[in-house]
């Protein structure tokens, strides 16, 4: 049932290609630089849309960070992204120029549905991006986009994160097409890296082997640090959160700029950083916070598609050339570092303590 492997979660995390070739089958128009998903968000309806609110808990809400970021650059609309237990509704003057997207793996979580009817109580057209047809987020929904990432058993989401990241990425096309706001070119050039998407996912898994020796030669550290820029922070949080979850370790996430307003007090040599050093996400400056943790002896794992980077990083997980996409194929490593830390550590990976794959309470 685990076919082949000792956990769910390392079955689902090599699920991921396939995964992702579902999340786009047949919804991707790379000629005509357009998609076809099955939404009722036409263009005149978009048009009117003045502002969208993401809203989501744990891994879906980082799969909203990452989501936010793509659809400010590429469909050119004001986005927020909120934790769905913080939520209230504060639409514009007339609620129905504010689409609220929830964002639910289960379609089940009981603080991303009680956001979704505050804001369907108040007026706002409501779309549920979710893994499970008929579940109470997708019937409740004005709309759905299913991520097609099939049953997710390990309570730690890791495919459903790329896939939910992935259909969000084809409803970016879909928004920004309609609103005008992206060429056709630009849309074909972020469906070709979609394209390219399962390939480059398979890259990093198979450098698996070579991430178990990374978590072996790292485990029982103080604590550990994930680190990136614009959608690179989004993945950090997604990273740490990993971690925490499986491997029962303290890790957290930020934005590289933000090491030096705090943490990096921190920092020494037994407190690992993960950081995702993407060509599109200022690698310049995120260099420049890399290089203050390793003067204070910091060991630094780096995710990069940043060649200057190298000398620099103790360890030097390379990611392939995947413009927008690359914090994403970055988070598949980070998956695994999680998964074998926690598997070096002993932890009951795919059930961990105290916590439940859909979170039915407020
Ligand atoms: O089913 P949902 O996507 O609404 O679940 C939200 C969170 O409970 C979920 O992502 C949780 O954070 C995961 N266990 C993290 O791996």
């Amino acid at each position: 049932e685990k076919g082949g492997y000792d956990h769910y979660m390392l079955k689902e995390i090599h699920e991921q290609p396939g995964a992702l070739r579902q999340t786009l089958s047949g919804r991707v128009d790379e000629v005509a630089g357009d998609v076809d998903l099955d939404v009722d968000l036409s263009s005149e309806v978009l048009a009117d849309v003045e502002e969208i609110q993401l809203v989501a808990c744990g891994t879906s809400y980082h799969a909203g960070l990452y989501a936010r970021r793509l659809l400010e650059e590429f469909a050119d609309v004001r986005v927020t992204v909120e934790v769905a237990s913080e939520y209230e509704f504060t639409g514009g003057r007339d609620p129905w120029e504010t689409l609220v997207v929830a964002v639910t793996q289960s379609g089940e979580t009981a603080d991303t549905l009680s956001a979704m009817r505050k804001a369907a109580k108040a007026g706002a057209r409501t779309l549920a991006v979710t893994n499970t047809v008929g579940s109470t987020a997708a019937r409740e929904a004005d709309d759905a986009l299913y991520i097609r990432a099939g049953p997710e058993i390990g309570v730690a989401a890791t495919k459903t994160f790329a896939a939910q990241v992935t259909a969000l990425s084809l409803l970016t096309v879909h928004i920004g097409r309609r609103r005008g706001a992206l060429s056709s070119e630009r849309a074909s050039n972020l469906l070709e890296n979609l394209r390219g998407l399962p390939g480059a996912v398979q890259q990093l898994l198979d450098a698996s082997e070579r991430l178990e020796a990374v978590a072996s030669e790292y485990v029982d550290e103080d604590a550990y640090f994930f680190v990136g820029r614009k959608l690179g922070a989004a993945v950090a949080l997604e990273g740490a959160l990993k971690l925490k979850e499986i491997a029962y370790v303290h890790a957290e996430g930020f934005p590289s700029g933000e090491l030096k307003h705090g943490t990096l007090a921190l920092v020494t040599e037994d407190t690992p950083v993960l950081t995702v050093l993407t060509e599109g996400a200022r690698p310049k400056e995120t260099l420049n916070n890399v290089k203050e943790v390793e003067s204070r002896g910091a060991p630094v794992i780096g995710f990069s598609s940043y060649d200057a980077a190298a000398n620099y990083l103790d360890v030097e997980i390379p990611i392939p050339d995947l413009g927008a996409l690359e914090p994403l194929v970055a988070n598949v490593g980070l998956q695994l570092f999680a998964y074998h830390v926690a598997n070096e550590l002993g932890r009951a990976i795919d059930k961990p303590r105290n916590l439940a794959k859909s979170v039915t309470v407020e």
